[in-house]
């Protein structure tokens, strides 16, 4: 009961927050806006929201590119393209540049070593290292997914895979193809873990 509660409230106030963003438009300062974006995705960096993500340390080049899909419904996501609509070019980097200047999300802990052997052998095989860094921080358009949300990384995986996430390029539809989704559960495990 107490469960549900929680939920519906959390529900009440998202909706809430969105319907926001529909009343005041873009107009007003990106900063005052900030905050409405952080109740959701964490105000610290780091989301304490079921399958939204943490943005904090997130490169600068891939949020605004995300930002700029959402606003064109290129990624489709109610919320977020609701929240994006009306944004000017120039405000999506400003934005991307705030955002990326948040502390980075704190790792999820602790962990099994089996589990995390295995899937380090995951992520050489499949280079995820290569492109992510091998610390998984990210660089230019490849996101950080260091110590993002485990719910988060399975479930845009699992849609990469069902091509229902069209990401900017081909890369992540390549890459999870071969996949099972035992494996995109233990990267996920595995990312969420990284420092
Ligand atoms: C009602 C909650 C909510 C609000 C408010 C909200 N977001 Fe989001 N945001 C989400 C969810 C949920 C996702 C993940 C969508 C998915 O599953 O792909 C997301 C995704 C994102 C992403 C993509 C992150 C990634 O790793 O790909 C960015 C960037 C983002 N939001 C920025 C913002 C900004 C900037 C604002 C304020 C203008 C904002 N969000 C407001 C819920 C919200
Ligand atoms: C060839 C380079 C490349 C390789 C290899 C690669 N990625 Fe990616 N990855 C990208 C790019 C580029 C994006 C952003 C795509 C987009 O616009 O949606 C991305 C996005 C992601 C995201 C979405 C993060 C978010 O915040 O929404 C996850 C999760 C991810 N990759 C995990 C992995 C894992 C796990 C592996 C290894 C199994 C891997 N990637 C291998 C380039 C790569």
């Amino acid at each position: 009961m107490h469960f549900v509660r929680q939920l519906l409230l959390s529900w009440f106030t998202m909706l809430a927050l969105v319907g926001g963003f529909a009343a005041s438009g873009w107009s007003a300062a990106l900063e005052e806006r900030l905050p409405t974006c952080l109740a959701c995705h964490g105000e610290k960096g780091t989301s304490v929201n079921t399958e939204v993500p943490s943005l904090g340390a997130q490169a600068a080049p891939y949020l605004e590119i995300q930002l700029y899909l959402f606003r064109e419904g290129m990624r489709p996501v109610e919320v977020m393209n609701d929240a994006m609509k009306g944004i000017a070019d120039d405000e999506l980097s400003k934005l991307a540049g705030l955002l990326a200047a948040l502390p980075p999300p704190a790792a999820t802990g602790p962990n099994d070593p089996t589990r995390m052997e295995h899937a380090r052998a995951l992520v050489h095989q499949h280079r995820c290292d290569f492109c992510h860094n091998p610390d998984l921080s990210g660089r230019e358009n490849v996101p950080r997914i260091a110590g993002q949300r485990e719910d988060y990384l399975v479930k845009t995986m699992r849609e990469y895979k069902s091509n229902t996430r069209p990401g900017y390029d081909a890369s992540m539809a390549d890459v999870v193809q071969p996949l099972t989704d035992e494996d995109i559960r233990e990267l996920a495990y595995y990312a969420a873990r990284q420092p």
